[in-house]
């Protein structure tokens, strides 16, 4: 019997994954046109509501649009004892990357700073600093922060990394847990955040941590809002402990009108874009994973959704 997958998705971009499964042998069906009592077998969903489940006990895995499973862990949302899926996909990755290096590069360049020049018609130079002189640092060193880092190696960057484990990576100098986190972050004159949301990581990016970062240096977050203090970034930007921030995602998404973050001068918003989930090269690491599920084999990148990740 030919087996279902449905998709929900805030995207109408049904048409998309249908392509993208055109040679898999599931039936592609719009979690809004299932009928009523059609079973399902496998389910593509970003943000899940509770009780959604709950007429679908025979769902085997819950495969979910985004790297992120933050949103699905709260009360009654999932089944229990259906594995999900997180998404890990070459596009994702490569979105995430661009954005990274983009960021990095603007601000080790002062690109903001002759922005300004140019729309005052003011002819004035900064003088270069070599990458070789620049500490960039990563928290989170899974599959999208290790990603950003090698891709910011052929610049000469010095690269730091911190994780919950211990890691080795040719050309990072690696921290792990609590009681490494201010060594590392001593050394960064570019922090990128790419944590997931979980109850450890929640504010981490908080001025307790923050101030041991090396003055003026540069945030970049775009792991999850819930990280940071906003509070916090904004008065460690007035009193120039850090000389800018680029934010891609907020406590409040979308970002309330009235938030002061949108207009100050140093910070630069972008609304959750980093990076997304393409249709097309997602599809194979969900057929993948089908193909895995119906050998009897582990399946790959599975949330641990105690640990929140
Ligand atoms: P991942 O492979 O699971 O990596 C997560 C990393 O965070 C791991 O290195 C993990 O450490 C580390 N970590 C987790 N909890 C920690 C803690 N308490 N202390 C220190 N390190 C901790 O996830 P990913 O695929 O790289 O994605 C990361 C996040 O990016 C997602 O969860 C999502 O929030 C965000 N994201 C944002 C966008 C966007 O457009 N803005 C797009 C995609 C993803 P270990 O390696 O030791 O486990
Ligand atoms: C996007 O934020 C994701 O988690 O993939």
């Amino acid at each position: 019997m030919t087996e279902v997958l449905a998709i929900r998705s805030d995207f109408e971009r049904f048409d998309e994954w249908v392509e993208a499964f055109r040679e898999s042998d599931l039936e592609l069906v719009r979690w809004e046109d299932l009928k009523e009592g059609q079973a399902i077998d496998y389910v593509l969903v970003w943000q899940p509501n509770p009780g959604m489940f709950d007429q679908h006990p025979e769902i085997k895995i819950i495969f979910s649009i985004g790297a992120g499973v933050d949103h699905m862990s709260g009360k009654n949302i999932l089944p229990e004892g259906v594995p999900v899926v997180r998404m890990v996909e070459t596009n994702l990755t490569l979105g995430m990357t661009e954005y990274v290096v983009y960021q990095v590069l603007r601000h080790h360049r002062f690109m903001p700073h002759y922005e300004q020049f140019q729309r005052d018609r003011s002819w004035k130079e900064i003088m270069q600093v070599p990458a070789s002189r620049r500490n960039v640092g990563i928290m989170g060193m899974g599959v999208l922060g290790t990603a950003c880092a090698q891709a910011l190696m052929p610049f000469g960057f010095h690269l730091f990394g911190w994780s919950r484990s211990e890691k080795h990576i040719e050309g990072i100098k690696h921290y792990h847990g609590p009681e490494q986190l201010h060594a590392m972050l001593s050394h960064c004159d570019f922090l990128v955040c790419l944590l997931p949301n979980t109850r450890e990581t929640r504010h981490i990016l908080c001025k307790e941590h923050l101030v041991h970062l090396p003055r003026h240096a540069v945030l970049i977050n775009a792991g999850r809002g819930s990280l940071l203090v906003e509070d916090d970034l904004l008065s460690l930007l007035e009193n120039d402990h850090l000389s800018a921030a680029v934010l891609d995602v907020f406590e409040e998404e979308p970002l309330p009108v009235d938030s002061p973050l949108w207009n100050h001068p140093a910070i630069t918003v972008t609304p959750h874009i980093a990076s997304m989930t393409v249709p097309e090269t997602s599809a194979e690491h969900i057929w993948t994973n089908i193909k895995l599920y119906r050998l009897g084999h582990p399946l790959t990148h599975v949330a641990d959704m105690k640990r929140g990740y």
